[in-house]
């Protein structure tokens, strides 16, 4: 650490399409809080770089769900993360967005810087196309078959079913989401940054210089690098997004992952004018908190992307974490399963530490972990509660008992008693060890072994029992049991800050520096503290009941949200098959029937005539958009008057699970009326 004269420390920039939730926290914004924390109390040039991750596909889909505008979707998200965050004290200097003119001008900037090095290989290819939306079609947009376990409704990038990666190209029958319709290959063009030319880089940096690094990310670049690399395509055909900043692209976008990082860069220029003092200067140390899904972006492209630019730092270290679970399932945002940061603040008024806590405590750091409410009880209750705050009570309510609140002088000293004042600086010396290696689980073990110790020193030493005997051991005693306490403000503060400048109020001081935490005379004889209060409260086992009830309701919810395939219904015989006469068909022009929300009127084609047909699936097309269509008809079905119209037949269609149709239509061109049997 010691060539750096300054930190430039970033935490991955949350989508703003969802709130945030515990594995958030957990992954990326904890440690890096702590780690920015500490670097402050030790007087470090540090800045904490975050904001909203604004562009991208997800986004898009939100708003065309909802059926807003995208700017309504990041706008709403952004304001309640950026909220939640300051709620649990991530003190980053700026929290920005990607939305910004700032981070448009910087991102456009940089493409070009590397477009006029000649970095990019152009490539035009065939891509799926909505011939009806009139877009290309990004692969989330695109559903289909999974050639793998036959799941309908696999996404062009990925079978959620099996899990299968995939290309939009393998998908069976694909249908585009926007429209619904087939789409039809078009040739694009797109530019590419070419990895597989920058691997002899990023070999010599990361796989040769990087062996330090925390062996789930090394190893995950190391298998990135061994499989061969590829061009990767910085840009995309879509309408949300940072305008490619070349001539005749209209229409063309850059990768959300080409501006996103980048981010970092703009957020930098927006708080400071100094920014490049942070970010091109080899005296900068520059840090990535990231989850373990982002690390070959924050590796190997961004570094790949800053190394072809030319002027830019690189990350000295990205200590990624793996993911947390929540009560032995996989966190979901689609599913509701988690804890959402701005719901737990209103069943845990006040009490931002205690979700810290356990979250370091628990901190995915080199394997996917769990989060438990029954393990988040015990944490509070054992250790927070019964440790930490019962010791610093009993120093204040006993010196204020015993000393009218005056830090009693300290006697001679017992062996004991220097054994545990010399214990405080050697806990921060391997709390300094465990942080500058980012093992915040180790860190915060540490930084609570100082306040058991102190508890220990009171359980063993009784000054309430030798009061009356020996009141000069029970001045020596609180003073030292005083001195901790000040000592805990200190080396606690990176990871409960809000318990450290209650627990500073108790005592009466101010901030004290990182470097004295260890000095035996923090708090001098005869200062007075203040009547002090509790530091924890117990979770009762009511409130853990209720936490776990709201995850059954969910999990109850998810499962009977699915309605299930209707059984089979009784068998028919071939007579009263053949009696139904199904003919393919056209449809010539569909409208809305006035005053209903479902049906729609069709006039169809059907090859042997032209008739009306009324059809309950208005909620499901657009009547403009499936005129033309080839369909299934049975053509013999009773007439019928709905809502005054003749409606002579039906359409077949295909209803799955959800309610979502699907017409059954000949799959190959065939004549109007040519009978379905
Ligand atoms: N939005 C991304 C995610 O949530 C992270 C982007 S980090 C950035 O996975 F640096 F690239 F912005
Ligand atoms: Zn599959």
């Amino acid at each position: 650490m010691t060539r750096f004269k300054r930190h430039l420390i970033t935490s991955a920039l949350p989508y703003a399409n969802g709130p945030l939730h515990i594995g958030h926290l957990a992954g990326v914004y904890v440690p890096s809080d702590i780690y920015t924390r500490y670097l402050r109390l030790r007087g470090k040039d540090v800045i904490h770089i975050c904001g909203s991750d604004e562009h991208g596909v997800p986004i898009t889909i939100k708003a065309r769900q909802e059926g807003v505008a995208p700017q309504e979707i990041i706008d709403r998200y952004h304001e309640l993360n950026k909220k939640a965050f300051e709620d649990f004290g991530i003190s980053f200097d700026i929290y920005s967005r990607t939305s910004n003119e700032i981070h448009y001008e910087t991102a456009s900037l940089f493409f070009k810087t590397l477009y006029e090095k000649g970095e990019f290989l152009e490539k035009t290819t065939p891509q799926y196309y909505d011939e009806e939306e009139k877009v290309f079609l990004a692969d989330r947009y695109i559903q289909g078959t999974c050639p793998h376990c036959s799941n309908e409704s696999a996404y062009g990038d990925q079978c959620e079913k099996c899990g299968t990666s995939l290309n939009a190209t393998d998908l069976i029958n694909p249908r585009s989401t926007i429209s619904g319709s087939k789409p039809v290959m078009r040739e694009t063009k797109h530019w590419y940054l070419p990895l597989d030319k920058y691997e002899p880089f990023l070999r010599k940096w990361i796989l040769e210089g990087k062996k330090h690094w925390k062996s789930n990310v090394y190893g995950q670049c190391k298998s990135w690098i061994d499989q061969g690399l590829q061009p990767r395509a910085v840009s995309r055909d879509l309408d949300w997004g940072v305008p490619l900043p070349l001539e005749g692209t209209e229409g063309k976008v850059l990768y959300v992952w080409f501006d996103a990082p980048i981010g970092y860069i703009s957020a930098t220029r927006e708080l400071t004018p100094e920014w490049e003092k942070y970010w091109k200067d080899e005296e900068t140390r520059m840090i990535h908190f990231i989850g373990k899904d982002n690390i070959v972006f924050h590796c190997i492209v961004f570094p790949s992307m800053l190394n072809a630019e030319g002027s830019y730092v690189l990350p000295d270290n990205v200590p990624a974490n793996e993911f947390l679970n929540l009560e032995n399932d996989k966190i979901s945002t689609s599913r509701n399963w988690a804890v959402w940061l701005h719901e737990y603040l209103d069943d845990f008024p006040g009490r931002q530490d205690v979700l810290r806590y356990v979250l370091c405590a628990n901190a995915p750091e080199t394997k996917d972990n769990d989060f438990t409410w029954k393990d988040f009880q015990a944490r509070n209750n054992n250790e927070l509660v019964a440790i930490y705050g019962n010791f610093v009570n009993r120093a204040i309510v006993l010196t204020n008992k015993y000393f009218e609140g005056r830090v009693p002088e300290r006697g001679a000293l017992s062996g004991y008693d220097s054994k545990v004042l010399d214990a405080v600086p050697a806990i921060r010396g391997r709390l300094e060890e465990s942080l500058d290696q980012f093992r915040f689980r180790e860190a915060l073990k540490e930084a609570m072994n100082l306040a058991r110790l102190g508890n220990k020193y009171l359980a063993d030493t009784e000054p309430w029992k030798i009061w009356k005997s020996a009141p000069e051991r029970v001045a020596t005693i609180l003073n030292i049991s005083l001195q901790i306490s000040a000592a805990l403000t200190v080396l606690t503060e990176p990871f409960l800050p809000y318990s450290a400048e209650r627990l500073r109020q108790f005592l009466n001081i101010g901030p004290i520096g990182w470097e004295k935490a260890g000095e035996s005379d923090l708090l001098p004889a005869g200062h007075v503290i203040g009547a002090g209060g509790l530091l924890f409260e117990k979770v009762t086992d009511e409130q853990v009941e209720h936490q776990v009830n709201k995850l059954l309701a969910t999990r109850e919810q998810n499962s009977n949200g699915k309605k299930d395939l209707p059984p089979a219904k009784d068998n028919i015989n071939y007579e009263q098959f053949s009696a139904m006469d199904i003919r393919t068909g056209t449809i010539l022009s569909a409208e809305k029937v006035a005053k209903t929300k479902k049906l729609l009127k069709l006039t169809i084609d059907t090859g042997i005539d032209t008739r009306t047909v009324v059809s309950g699936i208005a909620e499901c097309f657009e009547p403009e958009k499936i005129v033309g269509k080839k369909v299934s008809v049975l053509v013999n079905l009773e007439p019928r008057k709905i809502r005054g119209i003749d409606s002579q037949g039906m359409i077949l269609m295909a209803e799955d699970t959800k309610g979502r149709l699907v017409f059954v239509s000949p799959e190959d061109e065939i004549g109007n009326g040519s009978v379905v049997k």
